[in-house]
């Protein structure tokens, strides 16, 4: 066997050994790269007489294209054999459940926040917002609590440092003070519904010092009584589910409103829980009433022209009430088996910004 035959049936052999794509261009390589095998006898040809290179010239170059188109059939069949197996380890089982995606739940205050602004939200109020740090002025200035007023004193106010010359700013107590600052900047018509945390220094089984609020206005320039009236007793039956609530409106004092009232609604006490529409006992629900003129003047509104009403409600116990929690600490302590147990799915709440978005 003559020298070149030799090294081909080697190079050969080592091409159809190679056993993966690395394998074979480590073969390729040690043949036909710059300092491989037969690279190098290609190179002795420009040292050869012209009648050597005549008879060698075509050997070699056979015996380099041979291992060539070995290599490149290897190298598909390898290609092929690795494609297969990724298909066949990669296979997709279309027919399997999907995994479960982990889930989380939505807080009960959230989901009822959504409650009542679907329902509110159905009766043409859109939802406003403002801040949790609060100026004198927002929280009670304007909202008709005279300064040095027992009224202030009702509130348990955080305070901040005083500023000079200036009266501290405040946690807000209440969602009221956002009512200020939109009939500050809009013009009426105004109808809106105001979501938020509020702040008092006040804590045990059923006060903690951060709670949810939410605050309505409605300012137009025939609202009476009597839409106050309608638009929370339908609001009472929806929210609670119920065909009949029967509610009563108790004279009452806010600063901000005037006539004020508070709503009760009848329940009964079944077991543990209790249920509201009926029954032979009342229990207090939110407080209401006819925005106070000197509350338009502050806020540049002439009452003369324009009235309406407000009113406020406290969220934690709404949603006590309505889903059965014994005890309000727990809401804000973060356990996940307490949400897991009492929280909502989103997607299916009815909700207007819940849903699958
Ligand atoms: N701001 C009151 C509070 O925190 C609740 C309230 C009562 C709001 C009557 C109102 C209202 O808008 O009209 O106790």
């Amino acid at each position: 066997m003559s020298e070149t035959d030799k090294i081909e049936k080697e190079a050969l052999d080592a091409i159809s050994a190679a056993g993966d794509l690395a394998a074979l261009d480590g073969v390729r390589v040690a043949e036909l790269g710059k300092k491989g095998r037969i690279s190098g006898l290609m190179k002795t040809l420009g040292g050869m007489s012209p009648e050597e290179r005549q008879e060698m010239g075509p050997k070699l170059n056979g015996l380099r294209n041979r291992v060539q188109d070995a290599v490149e059939t290897r190298k598909s069949e390898l290609e092929e054999a690795e494609l297969e197996k990724k298909l066949q380890t990669e296979r997709i089982d279309m027919t399997l459940p999907p995994l479960a995606a982990p889930e989380g739940r939505l807080h009960p205050v959230m989901q009822v926040f959504e409650e009542i602004a679907a329902i509110f939200g159905d009766m043409g109020f859109t939802v406003a917002e403002g801040p949790d740090i609060e100026d004198d002025w927002h929280n009670f200035t304007a909202l008709n609590f005279p300064e040095g007023h027992p009224a202030r004193e009702t509130h348990d106010t955080f305070f901040f440092d005083p500023q000079e010359g200036a009266a501290p700013k405040v946690l807000r107590t209440h969602t009221s003070p956002v009512q200020v600052r939109v009939m500050e900047t809009q013009k009426p018509p105004i109808r809106i519904l105001v979501p938020g945390r509020v702040y008092r220094n006040d804590w045990d089984a059923t006060h903690t010092p951060m709670f949810h609020q939410v605050e309505g206005l409605v300012i137009e320039k025939n609202i009476h009584m009597g839409h106050l009236k309608g638009c929370l007793i339908d609001f009472v039956r929806d929210f609670f589910e119920v065909d009949n609530v029967e509610a009563r409106f108790r004279p009452h004092f806010f600063p901000f409103t005037e006539p004020s009232a508070e709503m009760d609604v009848k329940y009964t006490k079944v077991g543990d829980s209790i249920e509201i529409g009926a029954g032979d006992s009342w229990m207090e629900i939110l407080g209401s009433g006819m925005v106070h003129p000197n509350v338009l003047r502050n806020c540049g509104i002439d009452p003369d022209e324009y009235q309406g009403f407000a009113f406020g409600m406290g969220v934690d116990r709404l949603a006590m009430l309505k889903y059965g929690m014994p005890d309000l600490r727990p809401y804000f302590e973060a356990d996940a088996g307490w949400t897991r147990h009492y929280g909502f799915r989103p997607w299916l709440s009815p909700s207007v910004s819940g849903g699958l978005s």
